[in-house]
């Protein structure tokens, strides 16, 4: 019966590790996901998660018991608490809810599945470019994808104009999915000030903001201000929905762990719109996974815990800028023609380099160099060791 089926497209991101994985070269590189790695290109698991998981082993008093459907009380309040800010208006007045989700993926759908259910509005406007996998997370949740403007191959920075352009032409009370920061794939972020011009286009048009932070911590180095874009849309007292990740900036990338919050006008739409999002979980996955969440809730519950979290946080965002650093300088000694300071400019843990597909199979058939097609390197998996190989692919590649 399943005869006729025919073979899918390996994942435009999760498929180059496919590819990696089959190449037998003693050297090659695998910049294609965004997962970090030391500077000996080994996974790292931080020093306060194994701490964590210590102390979840010893307590003898914990079981394995389901957890609510919703998931982990003490882990949605603090991830409330680390995105929005513990001093946060909404969260003291109850406006919000929060729910354990599959990570930044899963806690996408869970919010998408929702909106398809109960928000007027059908469509969701993604950023051109984006993560690969938002345009089908979307799509399937039944919402009717458009794109906005963002990214100017010809600065290789914000089409701040476009992308203000686009959302002033958009119906009113559609959904826009922002990037709250490290904009994945291209490493350019709004500043500040455009983030308020965002703002207030988007509340006079009364435009849903439907935040992606999947880098909290991980762009600057600093909790906080990764947070900023998200805090500046809930200040105004306004409504939003954030999906989080601990992937990245816990590095808890298998556990798949995750949070997704819809902040709401009353503390009464809030509590019945979580009764919505738990007839929208049971049936998909029944309750979230105990273990990813319980290591988080430690942590962030401990002020110990937390601050040594911030330093290995910070340790992890400090590597990947000098990363960007080392390769910029090893291309200028090279002489690669072409303005190469975007690298340094752009933000997180992705540069978008502007080389194009024919450039990125050269490099993985020359150099075992292995990224995404559309010309994304994982900063992250770099290594001064590895910057030279790197540098003379791209020398090689753009000097053909
Ligand atoms: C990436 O963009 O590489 C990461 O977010 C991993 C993923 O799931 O695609």
């Amino acid at each position: 019966v399943f005869a006729t089926i025919v073979r899918a497209p390996e994942d435009p991101i999760l498929g180059v590790t496919v590819a990696y994985n089959k190449d037998p070269s003693p050297n090659k590189l695998n910049l294609g996901v965004g997962a970090y790695r030391t500077e000996e290109g080994k996974p790292l698991i931080l020093n306060v998660v194994r701490r964590a998981e210590q102390l979840l082993v010893n307590d003898q008093s914990r079981v394995k018991e389901y957890l609510p459907i919703v998931g982990l009380a003490d882990f949605n309040k603090e991830s409330a608490k680390l995105i929005f800010g513990a001093d946060s208006p909404a969260i003291q007045e109850n406006r919000v809810t929060t729910v354990q989700g599959l990570s930044g993926t899963g806690s996408l759908r869970v919010g998408a599945e929702f909106l398809a259910r109960h928000y007027h509005q059908h469509t969701i406007y993604i950023p051109q470019p984006t993560w690969g996998n938002h345009p089908k997370i979307f799509t399937v949740a039944g919402l009717s994808v458009k794109t906005y403007r963002y990214y100017d191959p010809a600065t290789l920075g914000l089409d701040i104009q476009g992308f203000l352009e686009d959302l002033g032409d958009a119906p009113s009370g559609a959904i826009v999915l922002l990037h709250a920061c490290a904009h994945n794939p291209t490493g350019v972020d709004p500043t500040l000030e455009q983030w308020e011009q965002i703002r207030q286009l988007m509340r006079s048009k009364a435009l849903l903001p439907f935040f992606d932070s999947a880098y909290q911590g991980f762009a600057s180095g600093s909790l906080d201000a990764d947070a900023q874009s998200v805090r500046m849309f809930v200040a105004d007292g306004g409504e939003c929905l954030a999906a989080q990740s601990y992937a990245k900036n816990m590095g808890l990338y298998g556990e798949r762990v995750g949070a997704l919050s819809i902040v709401c006008k009353t503390a009464d739409v809030a509590s019945r719109v979580e009764s919505q999002l738990k007839l929208v979980i049971r049936p998909m996955y029944s309750n979230p996974p105990l273990h990813g969440a319980s290591i988080v809730a430690t942590i962030l519950k401990d002020r110990d815990m937390f601050n040594e979290w911030t330093l290995e946080l910070k340790a992890m965002a400090d590597r990947i800028i000098s990363m960007r650093q080392q390769l910029f300088d090893a291309l200028c000694a090279r002489g690669t023609p072409g303005d190469w300071s975007h690298i340094i400019k752009q933000i997180g843990m992705f540069t978008f380099t502007g080389l194009n597909r024919e450039q990125v199979t050269f490099m993985t058939e020359e150099y075992h160099i292995y990224m995404t097609s559309d010309g994304r390197i994982s900063m992250a998996g770099l290594s001064s060791r590895t910057v030279p190989q790197l540098a003379d692919a791209i020398h090689a590649a753009v000097t053909r």
